[in-house]
Order: structure tokens, then sequence, then C-alpha cells
């Protein structure tokens, strides 16, 4: 795979999805990932000095510092509960627009924020599409849970058919922690040809915060391609 390919996917795709959806006064969603980078930036670019009057909402702690490093405008969703537009990176992208999130960790933030917008809008480079969930994605669907629960939680999702991995800490002893104090742990279910019917399953096991499916939540995908074009799913 070539790196400076995908990068260049991320970007076009990232500053396409800004330049044809974020219009003036919106309330924006920004999601997280290394993608969103390009697409905080491009907002930066077009909101200077706040000429647009742009507010934004965060999904993570990484997406909240890339707002306030890029000078945008910070607010919550206390204040502004109904979102105009939310952009954000995915993991995987099947042909139906379903996803797979939560590869960084923010799952839970980024589905609250997803489902608060009018518009979900999803950028992402041509590595991420798929034609079923679980088969570019190896390494599984990210769940979100709370700690206590995590040994029973992985024995239910093995009789489920997954294989259950305890998301662990690169620069630290133990497991990685979200932005909520919980636990990730990241199923891989092979290829997932009924996504919706999985989420139902996951999201009834009790201690399951939420998981990293994605179902029937995007309304567009921008898809950064090798040659420079973008491609757009809706
Ligand atoms: C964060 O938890 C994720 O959901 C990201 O949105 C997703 O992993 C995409 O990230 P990249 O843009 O870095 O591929």
């Amino acid at each position: 795979m070539d790196e400076n390919l995908i990068e260049l996917g991320k970007k076009n795709a990232a500053f396409r999805a800004v330049e044809e959806n974020v219009k003036k006064n919106m309330i924006l969603g920004i999601g997280s990932g290394s993608t969103v980078v390009y697409a905080v930036d491009a907002i930066a670019k077009i909101d200077k000095n706040n000429s647009l009057n742009l507010k934004c909402i965060p999904t993570s702690f990484q997406s909240r510092q890339l707002i306030v490093e890029n000078g945008l405008t910070l607010v919550s969703l206390d204040q502004y509960p109904e979102i105009d537009l939310d952009i954000d990176g995915a993991d995987e992208i099947d042909k139906s627009l379903n996803l797979i999130k939560g590869g960084g960790g923010c799952l839970v933030q980024e589905k609250i924020i997803a489902s608060s917008s009018k518009k979900f809008v999803v950028i992402a480079d041509y590595t991420k599409k798929s034609e079923y969930l679980g088969e570019n994605w190896k390494k599984g669907v990210p769940i979100e849970v709370i700690p206590l629960a995590y040994v029973p939680i992985m024995k239910r999702l093995g009789k489920l058919g997954g294989k259950p991995i305890l998301r662990m800490a690169q620069a630290k002893a133990g497991p990685v922690l979200s932005d909520n104090g919980n636990f990730i742990i990241d199923v891989d279910f092979g290829k997932i040809e009924n996504p919706s019917d999985l989420n139902t399953k996951l999201l009834q096991i009790p201690g399951v915060v939420d998981s990293g499916l994605f179902v029937s939540m995007a309304s567009k995908a921008y898809i950064g391609l090798k040659d420079g074009r973008v491609e757009i799913l809706d």
C-alpha cells in the first residue's frame, strides 16, 4: 500500500466534503482520527476569524484539541443538542454505507454526535471501502464496555461467534481506557453479512456501552481514490 496515495486520498475526500457541505452558521460535529485532521484544516481555512460563524462539537479528546488548536469555536452538545452536519472518518465502509468505527477508540461519543446530526458525512481513503464489513478491516469490531463486566462480556462475544481481544495500551501496562473511562474489546466476526442484526445482539449484552457498528447512519461518503479523484457514495 502506498502511504502517500492514502494520505492524498484522505486529504482530497476531506476537502471535498467540507467544500460541498459546510455552510454559514452551521453547528458542526467534528469526528476523530487522522482523516478528520484534514477536514478541520479545510474548515479552519474557510472559517477564518469566525467569518462563517461555525460552532464545533467534538467527538473525542483529540477532536476537541483539533478544534481549539485550529482556532475554531468549541461548543457542547448541552448547548446545541441538534447538529446540522457531522463529518467523521471510518475504519470500513460497506456498499450500503454501514460502517465500522472506533479504531481510535472514540466510537461512543462519535455515535452520539452522529445520531444527533441532521446529516452525517463520512470521509475516507480508498482502502476503507468493502462490499461487506469485516472484509478489509481485520482488527475486529470495537466495542466499548464497562470495565467490571469485561470478562463475562468476552465470553458472551465468543458465544456470538466472535474472537474478542481486550485492547491493550502501548506505552502503559494494562488496557486502553476510552475517553469515557471504559475498556475497548475488538471482536473479529469475520465477514459481517447483517450488521444491523449483529449490532442489536451486541447492544443487548449488559455492560456493553456501544458497538463500533454504525448501521444506516451515514448519508454520504466521500472516498479519496488513488488517482486523485473523489468518489461520492450516497
Ligand atoms: C476513531 O475512533 C475512529 O472511529 C475513526 O473515525 C476511524 O478509526 C477513522 O480513523 P482514520 O481517519 O484515522 O482512518
